[in-house]
Formats: C-alpha cells, sequence, structure tokens
C-alpha cells in the first residue's frame, strides 16, 4: 500500500523570487559580457505535465529536478490541491504529489484561468474517475489556443462532452475505450492529455501525426515508470495499450531546453564563456546551427553545455518555428533580440502561434528596426540598442526584454516581471553570478 505524502521540508508555497503583486520590476544596466557557470531547471513544460500524472494513480509520485520556485508551478499546485491532492516540496527541485483522496473532479475558472496548462488535468481525470469538469483554459495571449483536437480525441475514446458556463464537462460513464486518433495537425497538449488518458483505457490507442518534443518523451518515460504501455516515444505514431491501474513511481524532470537556449543566445549576444550545467544541446540543433553560423561555439561537456563567443558577432539565419526538431515558437522572441545584433539580421516566421511578435514594440522602444509583414518579422542587423522602461507581455518575449537589455547602452527597466516568474527560475541570479548588471526591484520600492 503506498505511503501518504511525507511533508519533505515544507509545504509547496509562494517561492523567494516570485512578484508579490506582479509588478515587480528588473533593472538591467547593458554592456556586461557573461562569464561563470549557470544551472540549468528542470523543464517547466514538462513539469507542469508530470504533476498532472499524478492525478493518475493513487500512490506517491517522487518527482526530483522540479523547477518547484516557478510561478507555473505554483498556479498547477493549486490546482491539484484544490481537486484534493497532497502536494510537498523539498530541496534542490524535489516534490512529492499524492492524490489518493480526490474529493472533486472540477477544476475552476479562477484558477486555470491563469494557465493553459492547467487544460491537463482533463485526461487523468476522465480516465481515472469517468468524469472531469475543466474551466475553459487562459494562458499567455499568444494566440488564440483552441482545444478542440484534446476534446475530439476524447471523443473518439467514447467521452460525452457538453460546454457550460465557460467550462468543458467530459464524461465516460463505462471508462474510456482505445481508439485512432489522427490529429490535423501536430499539437504538444493534446498528444499529452490523449496519452495520459489512454494509459487508463480499455485496449489499444494509437495516435497519429502525434508530438514527438523532448517533453512528450519525458512524459512518456515517467508513464512507463508508473506501469503504462507506450511505444513510439519520439516519433509521430504513439500507440498506448491501457492497463487497469498505474503506480507510483520516482521521477526525474528533463533539463529545460527552453532556459538553455535562452542563456545560449545571451551568452551569443553579450559575450563571454560561460557553462550551462545540467543541460544539453541534443534536442536544440535548430538554434545550435544558427548560433555557429552566428560565431558562437557550443560544446558539450560531460552533461554541461559550454558556450562560447570571444570574436564579434556574425551573419544572422533566417528561421521558421516549427514543431519539434524544427525552430520551437518558445527561443523565436530571443532570437529575434539576436538578430538585431548580427551582422545582417534575418527574418523569422512564426508558423504556431498567430500573436506571438508582442515583443516587437517594446523592442523597437530600445532603438530596434524590425517589419512585420503577415507572419514574417523581419529585423535589421547590427543595431545599437539603447536602454529604456519597456513591458513583458508573455513569458518568452520578457526573456527577449532581458537578452536586448544585456547589450543596451544604458539603463533598462523592465515592467511585468510576473510573465518571467512563470517560466524562469531565478533568472537575475543566475546572470548576476555571471557578471550581469541586473537588479529585481520588489513591488513598492522607491
Ligand atoms: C505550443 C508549442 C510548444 C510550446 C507552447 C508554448 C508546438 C507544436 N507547440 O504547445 O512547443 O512550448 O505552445 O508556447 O510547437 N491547436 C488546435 N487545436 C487544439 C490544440 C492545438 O488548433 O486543440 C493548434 C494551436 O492553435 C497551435 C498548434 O495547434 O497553432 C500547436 O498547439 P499545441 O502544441 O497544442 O500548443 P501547446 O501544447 O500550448
Amino acid at each position: 500500500m503506498a505511503s501518504p505524502v511525507k511533508p519533505l521540508t515544507q509545504p509547496a508555497a509562494a517561492p523567494a523570487t516570485r512578484a508579490k503583486s506582479g509588478t515587480d520590476l528588473i533593472r538591467i544596466e547593458g554592456g556586461e559580457a557573461l562569464n561563470g557557470d549557470i544551472g540549468i531547471s528542470g523543464a517547466k513544460n514538462s513539469a507542469l505535465i508530470l504533476m498532472c500524472a499524478a492525478l493518475l494513480t493513487e500512490d506517491t509520485m517522487r518527482f526530483t529536478n522540479m523547477p518547484t520556485t516557478l510561478r507555473d508551478i505554483a498556479t498547477l499546485t493549486k490546482v491539484l490541491e484544490s481537486l484534493g491532492a497532497t502536494i510537498a516540496t523539498g530541496p534542490e527541485g524535489t516534490m512529492a504529489i499524492q492524490a489518493r483522496n480526490i474529493k472533486s473532479t472540477k477544476a475552476d475558472y479562477d484558477l486555470v484561468k491563469e494557465m493553459r496548462a492547467s487544460f491537463l488535468v482533463m485526461g487523468p481525470l476522465l480516465t481515472r474517475f469517468k468524469e472531469a469538469t475543466v474551466s475553459m483554459p487562459g494562458g499567455c495571449a499568444i494566440g488564440t489556443r483552441p482545444i478542440d483536437f484534446h476534446l475530439m480525441g476524447f471523443e473518439a475514446m467514447g467521452a460525452q462532452i457538453t460546454l457550460e458556463e465557460g467550462y468543458v464537462r467530459v464524461t465516460a460513464p463505462g471508462g474510456l475505450k482505445g481508439a485512432d486518433i489522427t490529429f490535423p495537425r501536430v499539437s504538444v497538449g493534446a498528444t499529452e492529455n490523449i496519452m495520459m488518458a489512454a494509459a487508463l483505457a480499455s485496449g489499444v490507442t494509437h495516435i497519429f501525426n502525434a508530438a514527438c518534443e523532448p517533453e512528450i518523451v519525458d512524459l512518456g518515460r515517467c508513464l512507463i515508470a508508473m506501469g503504462a504501455k507506450i511505444e513510439g516515444l519520439g516519433t509521430s505514431t504513439i500507440t498506448v495499450t491501457g492497463v487497469p491501474s498505474l503506480r507510483g513511481a520516482m521521477h526525474q524532470v528533463v533539463a529545460d531546453r527552453i532556459e538553455t537556449g535562452t542563456y545560449m543566445i545571451a551568452v551569443a549576444m553579450a559575450g563571454g564563456k560561460v557553462r550551462l550545467k545540467n543541460a544539453s544541446a541534443e534536442h536544440l540543433q535548430a538554434l545550435v546551427g544558427p548560433l555557429k553560423t552566428a560565431g558562437v561555439r557550443i560544446e558539450e561537456d560531460d552533461g554541461d553545455v559550454i558556450v562560447e563567443r570571444a570574436g564579434p558577432l556574425k551573419e544572422g539565419t533566417n528561421i521558421v518555428t516549427e514543431v519539434h526538431p524544427g525552430f520551437p515558437t518558445d527561443l523565436q522572441a530571443q532570437f529575434m533580440t539576436l538578430l538585431t545584433q548580427c551582422r545582417n539580421g534575418g527574418t523569422i516566421t512564426e508558423t504556431i502561434w498567430e500573436n506571438r511578435f508582442m515583443h516587437v514594440p517594446e523592442l523597437a522602444r530600445m532603438g530596434a528596426k524590425i517589419a512585420i509583414d503577415g507572419n514574417t518579422a523581419t529585423i535589421a542587423g547590427a543595431q545599437n540598442l539603447t536602454g529604456a522602461r519597456v513591458m513583458a507581455t508573455d513569458l518568452r518575449a520578457s526573456a527577449a526584454l532581458v537578452l536586448a537589455a544585456l547589450v543596451a547602452k544604458g539603463t533598462t527597466t523592465i515592467d511585468r516581471i510576473y510573465h518571467l516568474d512563470r517560466g524562469y527560475e531565478n533568472l537575475e541570479v543566475k546572470l548576476k553570478a555571471c557578471g550581469a548588471k541586473i537588479e529585481r526591484i520588489p513591488a513598492g520600492a522607491p
């Protein structure tokens, strides 16, 4: 029998670096090179789904390398606790979740509106408890972000779906049944939701045109450790053979490839040499190529990645965001700031989200020259950026502004830092340790 969750050292709580009122600022004095070590955290986009997967078992799930201080993790902690799960965090990214005594299968608007990933509780709740009611999701304002593929998959598995006052209610009184599901386009979230639902369904589910992002593979590995039967991870066809129940397991969250990529671009822009610890460039080949073209040296060394730029920045590369292993949409904004510094600039075509150039007007305030035509941005190179007061608009856009500020002349103050706190652990601490002149100004400080 599973042991109840023992608090490790403290209950999951507001992280130390979290914005108190959402109005913390970050102030950066540009012009310093980066030299030193940066520890890479566990992947946010993996961690959130793994937490949802804990709803699939009565037993305790134990995670390591969880980015426990992120605001998104705190938000999902509240969602899971509202359902009746018990969550405890410990030092160095340990987290234990027990979902034995689930008292509700309804995820409320107030919590779900904060973050789209909350919608991923639907698959686990539906398959284990035969019903779930989840508010339509919110999250970053980077597009319409529909959920039709998720619902199409549940329906194919025998679920009834109703929409009631902003909530999606799904029921499957006889339990979910395996099905063949073909997604019209690759969706990370829908692939994850269906994988989790299929793990406890009766029969076999084939997911065609499945996502093959590293976070999908991480989820699959965790589910397999829990006793699930899954084949085809990392390919576009995933086969899940349902089992009657899943057990507790230990799982280490994969390193955050987007955080890794963001700091690679930071070094490319600011110059210097940084060792990114517990990181991998394996899943970042679409970024590594353009960085090398720009004159950056990248080397894997014993579980770390070393990034160095000694000479001047060279050519930019035109990029198109694509599903993995293409260029990740989550690094597009950061790469755009790099292109402002490359000799000849470049273009970025965004194919995943239609509204993901909100950082452009803010970068323009710092002197960047960027023209947008539909879903393509043309970025003029070799620009001298200057410090300004700017506003973060979404998670990755905030990171782009930090990167621009690192090379801008003078002081940049970035408002609405709560976006950054959703997805980067201790960003200002990590950059400061490498020589950046960066500080967080708490809300209300003079
Ligand atoms: C997407 C990105 C992911 C990124 C995250 C946050 C891809 C394939 N996915 O994941 O890398 O970390 O945003 O920026 O790059 N769609 C539908 N109906 C659905 C679900 C999705 O039409 O039910 C469409 C979306 O509008 C979008 C595309 O499919 O154009 C990919 O969406 P999806 O992968 O599901 O989004 P996320 O899981 O949020």
